[in-house]
């Protein structure tokens, strides 16, 4: 089958920027300041992967980008404002993202923290007013589930707590975490992974079925959303395995942030703990099984396995 990802990348991206330019055109009853601390965020280069993953999904289940954009720009959202918020000086204390200052450089930490919320609650509201019901129930779900305090959200403490109890300048800033050395295994590491990162790729392909199929009298195909779901818990590993190795090997002008912070930070990585030869080792085994699991969707599902194949080689 012909699928060129890059042409598909760059297409889709130009669709969801375009979207999302729309529906923050249309916040016309909000501060202008913090519409624009919203904008320079949302609007900033980023890769749009999750976006793309969520119009995959509803292609392999037989829906339009159409059907599927609503969902796509909601988790765009959200994953911009955990950015914001990530960057915060409270947090991983960053000043550049996406090629650019961190919001809190350029707008404050104040604003940054309120273009966050307003992001996170946005993504909600477009979901609820541009799908039709059940899917919206069921995405809004979904996203919250994989966002919240068992999901994103919650990684990112956890992120912040295993930090904060190994590196003594730090924890000192910060008496609510726990400072009581904590043993580095691979089990707590893939935990924090799966919730900072993996949960908001498996919700963004259950998003993209919801809005293909969430209409059907039955709902969506219970099996593809579990060869979607096996596959996006793999997947959302290797991409934070990627991006531990990009903090290591790579460098700020090609990722557009800040490289080599994580082991001076203390953070529990795949390369801190592993190696960077068996991170990328196990990347790669953990990306044959999310590919394994896309192929068996059969030629629909092309474009997801290019995508996951990508992101194994990727340099931002
Ligand atoms: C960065 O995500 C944050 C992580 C979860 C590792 P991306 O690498 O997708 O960032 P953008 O959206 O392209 O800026
Ligand atoms: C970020 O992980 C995860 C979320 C934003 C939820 P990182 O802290 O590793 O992301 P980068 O490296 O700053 O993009
Ligand atoms: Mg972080
Ligand atoms: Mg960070
Ligand atoms: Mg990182």
């Amino acid at each position: 089958m012909s699928f060129h990802l890059k042409s598909y990348l760059t297409e889709k991206q130009n669709l969801v920027d375009h979207e999302l330019a729309d529906i923050l055109a249309h916040e016309t009853n909000a501060p202008t300041i913090l519409l624009d601390a919203m904008r320079y965020s949302l609007l900033a280069p980023g890769k749009r992967l999750r976006p793309a993953l969520v119009l995959m999904a509803s292609r392999a289940a037989g829906g339009s980008d159409a059907q599927a954009l609503p969902a796509a720009c909601a988790v765009e959202m959200i994953h911009t404002y955990s950015l914001i918020h990530d960057d915060l000086p409270a947090m991983d204390d960053d000043d550049l993202r996406r090629g650019m200052p961190t919001c809190h450089k350029k707008f404050g930490e104040a604003l940054a923290i309120l273009a966050g919320d307003a992001l996170l609650t946005l993504a909600f509201q477009v979901l609820a007013e541009r799908l039709p019901a059940k899917s919206a129930a069921m995405c809004c779900f979904e996203l919250a589930r994989g966002s919240g305090a068992a999901g994103m959200v919650g990684g990112q403490v956890e992120d912040l707590a295993w930090e904060r109890a190994n590196v003594g300048a730090r924890a000192a800033k910060d008496p609510l975490f726990p400072r009581t050395e904590q043993p580095q295994s691979l089990d707590a590491l893939e935990h924090i992974h799966q919730h900072k990162t993996g949960a908001l790729f498996r919700a963004c392909l259950k998003l993209g079925v919801w809005c293909a199929q969430g209409e059907r009298p039955n709902g969506p195909d219970a099996a593809l959303l579990q060869n979607l779901d096996l596959s996006a818990r793999n997947f959302g590993l290797v991409f934070q395995i990627t991006d531990d190795l990009i903090d290591v090997e790579g460098d700020a002008a090609s990722a557009g942030k800040r490289v080599g912070k994580d082991a001076a930070h203390g953070k529990l990585t795949y390369p801190g703990l592993l190696g960077v030869s068996e991170s990328r080792q196990r990347a790669e085994s953990l990306s044959q099984q999310a590919i394994a699991a896309v192929r068996q969707i059969g030629d629909a599902a092309e474009p997801l396995v290019q995508l996951m194949d990508y992101v194994l080689k990727r340099d931002r």
